[in-house]
């Protein structure tokens, strides 16, 4: 939600920041600014819409400057226009910021009372000009007096005209990193904009303000006292934030799920001893907790209940999985005996930090499930069971999901083996059948041009059902959560068993019904159900497994999956509505990586 970038060194500050913003525009991507020194003046560019049009205007003026702020923004506050777009700037100051101001209206009052006039809708331009109200003649003490004025959350960079060797930086509730290097200094909302100029990263934490300067970096609470934050090393190879040939990022990351699952599980289970081991969570002593709770939001949600099968099953622990933004204003039943599980592939998500903070508040042990090395989840989780699906760029989650997935196949092994519900034979043989998993995907990913003609027969329907039944069923809502938000086709997924107490009325010609048929112990159940659409004139797309020559008879748009376990047939069929969902969006003609109304990371509530 919203990407910032900044940068200050002795190399172009503009192409530094139109390439970290490149690589933050999944953030967001309604307009897009940039305010750099030139001068003793501070030039701000804006555009409305994609970064393409910013890249225009800045390669027509070709702005040079050592130091500089940039932002792709995300609309809260007032619409996508040339006036909202970032940076904002009062007097000599300019500002970029992620994140929702909740008393900028007082704010707002009382600097128009002063006499300053706002141009624009957005509380952004509201904290520039509370910050100039406040500068007297050091731009860090004016940072650090009106962030402490203002409530909601904030990552910001600011820059002063009178001060053109130092970028101020403040965070409370929206992450912001810091890249260090030699002689330049950067930051950035997420690290895939700056992985192509360091290796070396500040997190920033709750409530800390930063001054970079070319050559140092400090950090301070609000009370202005220095704090100690450690410099991580983190390698990202920057190939893997390209498109590598492959028509769009979202293409692409369905490519790789092979390849990371295999970094997922890497190195955290021993097949000969038939153990699932995961030092990370030595901390969390499974002996006390009565019950997990697993909390997600949209595609996470979904791993999470996917997860509540594998536990429930493996571990023999209840699980309840919640979505954070209903959770975090619920009267939730959770003390020390409970687990909190929070996925999350970014790790900023606003709502599963509220809601992760609320049980920890009640005692809870918190573990998390997460793609994003050093990201506010993590920070604050008491361990965390970190997916290597490498930066996932495109809006729509894919391999982030079946890292997730893959992440809580190993954990409820692990718990059940710690509890001692599973032999190490069982988990050896649950382990090899894991182990192929990579290599059936990969024949999975070889049905991709039938599944492209079968996208090119249903791109112009305008309403899907999908159904899935048992740990099928979150797979269902997948699908239909992948096809609406980059097709704007409505989906609705639904358990298969449920069909008949409502959703069989919307059955006619017009409505494709996309069926997870593969083997499993209701598969009879299912086959029940394509009849019932059948019967009622709907047009049914099935998987089945290998060797299904039943399924066939009901429909021409069979999809035969290899041979697999029902527990582990949610990847294979995940692979499936993915591409399904890939190809009726790029028949259309949409952005595939950048749907509309959407960001990558939703950092605001
Ligand atoms: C859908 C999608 C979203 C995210 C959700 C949670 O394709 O990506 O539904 O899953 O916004 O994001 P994270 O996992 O970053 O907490």
């Amino acid at each position: 939600m919203c990407g910032i970038v900044a940068y200050i060194g002795s190399k172009n500050a503009t192409d530094i920041l139109i390439e970290g913003l490149t690589r933050l525009e999944y953030r967001g991507y309604d307009s897009a600014g940039i305010a750099v020194i030139i001068n003793n003046k501070i030039e701000v560019f804006r555009s409305v819409g994609k970064l393409l049009n910013l890249k225009n205007i800045i390669s027509e003026k070709k702005p040079v400057s050592n130091i500089g702020i940039g932002h792709t923004r995300w609309a809260t506050h007032g619409k996508p226009s040339y006036e909202n777009a970032h940076p904002h700037s009062s007097f000599g100051i300019s500002l970029v910021h992620n994140g929702i101001i909740e008393n900028y209206l007082d704010i707002k009052r009382n600097l128009a009372d002063k006499g300053y006039k706002f141009e624009s809708e957005t509380d952004t331009e509201v904290i520039a000009h509370l910050i100039h109200s406040n500068y007297k003649d050091d731009i860090f003490e004016a940072v650090k007096v009106s962030v402490k004025q203002i409530k909601g959350s904030f990552a910001l960079a600011v820059i002063s005209v009178n001060e053109p060797d130092k970028i101020i930086l403040a965070r409370h509730d929206s992450p912001l990193v810091i890249g260090i290097s030699d002689g330049e200094n950067f930051a950035a909302s997420d690290i895939p904009a700056l992985i192509s100029y360091t290796n070396k990263f500040i997190f920033l934490e709750e409530n800390d303000i930063a001054v970079l300067t070319k050559d140092s970096v400090t950090c301070f609470d609000f009370e202005g006292k220095k704090t100690d934050r450690e410099i991580k090393i983190v390698d990202i190879n920057p190939v893997m934030a390209e498109k590598a040939g492959y028509r769009h990022f979202m293409q692409k990351e369905i490519y790789e799920q092979p390849r990371a699952i295999i970094d997922t599980i890497r190195g955290k289970y021993s097949l000969e001893e038939g153990m699932v081991l995961l030092p990370e969570l030595q901390n969390i002593s499974i002996e006390n907790f009565k019950r997990f709770n697993i909390v997600a939001c949209g595609t996470s949600w979904h791993a999470g209940l996917i997860g509540k099968f594998y536990i429930e099953k493996y571990a023999k622990i209840p699980v309840e999985v919640d979505i954070a933004s209903e959770y975090r204003y619920r009267d939730n039943i959770i003390d020390k005996n409970t687990l909190f599980i929070a996925i999350s592939q970014s790790g900023e998500t606003a709502d599963t930090i509220a809601a992760l903070r609320i049980a920890k508040k009640k005692g809870a042990s918190i573990l998390s499930i997460c793609n994003v090395i050093g990201s506010t989840i993590t920070r604050e989780s008491d361990a965390t069971f970190y997916t290597h699906a490498g930066p996932e760029i495109g809006v729509a989650s894919t391999k982030a999901f079946t890292t997730q997935v893959v992440a809580l196949f190993m954990l409820a092994i692990y718990f059940g083996q710690r509890k001692g519900d599973l032999s190490c034979e069982k988990v050896k043989e649950m382990l090899s059948e894991l182990l192929k998993l990579p290599e059936l995907i990969e024949h999975v990913l070889k049905l991709d041009e039938k599944i492209e003609n079968i996208a090119r027969n249903f791109k112009d329907f305008s309403s899907f059902l999908y159904l899935g039944r048992n740990v099928n069923y979150p797979v269902a809502l997948e699908g239909a959560l992948k096809l609406k938000e980059i097709s704007y086709i409505h989906a609705e997924g639904y358990p298969a068993g449920e069909m008949k107490h409502g959703p069989i009325a919307l059955i006619d010609k017009n409505m494709p019904v996309f069926v997870i048929a593969t083997d499993s112990k209701v598969y009879d159940k299912v086959l029940a159900n394509i009849q019932e659409v059948k019967a009622r004139d709907g047009i049914v797309i099935a998987t089945v497994t290998e060797g299904n020559n039943e399924v066939e008879k009901f429909t021409e748009f069979c999809i035969k999956l290899p041979e697999i376990s029902e527990e582990l047939s949610v990847f294979l069929n995940s692979i499936v509505v993915q591409l399904l969902a890939y190809h009726i969006a790029a028949e259309l003609g949409l952005d595939v990586d950048q749907p509309r109304n959407l960001a990558k990371s939703v950092t605001v509530e």
